[in-house]
């Protein structure tokens, strides 16, 4: 199942000082990665938290699990731009160690080719062993999350300025700095592999966690109604 949907997205993983990143058309065959997907969208406050009424919890088979993955996110995100979710996983003390020939940014490593099989393994055989902990993603808005374009809406800027963020974490992981982590490393990777321009979110109005976070990255609230929903606020963040 797995490698049919990578095939039209190169295999990478991108390492932080404490995780390692990888994107769902690879983490969709991982078991332990969609059981943790499954089960942070059965969790009630984590759906109303996140989603508001959007997305009551709803408790998935592996079956469902991987039709959502594959259908909402690797057809309609990875395939048409080439970016979407990923995986997010926990690096342990010594395992993943990328070395001298890896492409290595600040904080951030990415791997890609001989590098990332000789991390991955063969089949991607290390990264079972990984502790997977939630995801983070970016995908275009326009073509994704936002209702349709009525007339007399605005013009939008270009997809590259419209591309959302959005991350899970599992509660017992909240605290630690993963999310903020994950985002600031997965905002780097598509400003220079993929030329994003500007980053935007949309968060419930309660879910001020999710709001310090995103000030941490440095979004500010962006006054837009892309979402036309009231109960929620909707930011931005140029991208540097
Ligand atoms: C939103 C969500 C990802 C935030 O998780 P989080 O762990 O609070 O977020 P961060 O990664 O920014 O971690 C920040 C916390 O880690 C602490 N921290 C500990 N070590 C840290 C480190 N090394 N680096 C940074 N922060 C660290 C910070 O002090 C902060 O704690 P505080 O909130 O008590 O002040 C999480 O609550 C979640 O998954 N919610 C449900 C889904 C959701 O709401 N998604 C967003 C939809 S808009």
């Amino acid at each position: 199942m797995g490698s049919e949907n990578g095939d039209s997205v190169e295999q990478i993983a991108i390492l932080t000082p404490r995780l390692i990143i990888i994107p769902t058309p690879t983490a969709i065959s991982f078991n332990p990665y969609r059981a943790l997907y499954s089960d942070l969208h059965a969790t009630v406050d984590f759906c109303q938290m996140g989603f508001g009424h959007h997305f009551p919890a709803r408790a998935w088979s592996d079956e469902e699990t991987c039709d959502v993955i594959q259908a909402r996110d690797i057809e309609r995100c990875w395939q048409r731009r080439g970016l979407g979710d990923f995986a997010v996983g926990l690096r342990g003390p010594s395992t993943f160690e990328p070395d001298n020939h890896s492409k290595q940014k600040g904080d951030m490593t990415i791997l890609k080719g001989n590098d990332y099989i000789r991390v991955a393994g063969l089949n991607n055989v290390h990264l079972a062993s990984c502790e997977w902990v939630g995801y983070a993603g970016l995908r275009d808005a326009t073509t994704t999350s936002m209702p349709p374009r009525e007339p007399g809406d605005p013009v939008l800027p270009s997809w590259v300025e419209m591309i959302e963020l959005r991350y899970g974490v599992s509660p017992k992981f909240w605290g630690q700095g993963i999310a903020q982590e994950a985002s600031k490393a997965i905002m780097q990777w598509s400003i220079d592999e993929r030329g994003v321009k500007r980053f935007i979110a949309e968060t419930e109005r309660e879910n001020s966690r999710s709001a310090k976070l995103l000030q941490k990255l440095g979004f500010t609230l962006s006054g837009t109604n892309y979402w036309k929903e009231p109960s929620e606020l909707e930011w931005e963040c140029a991208a540097k």
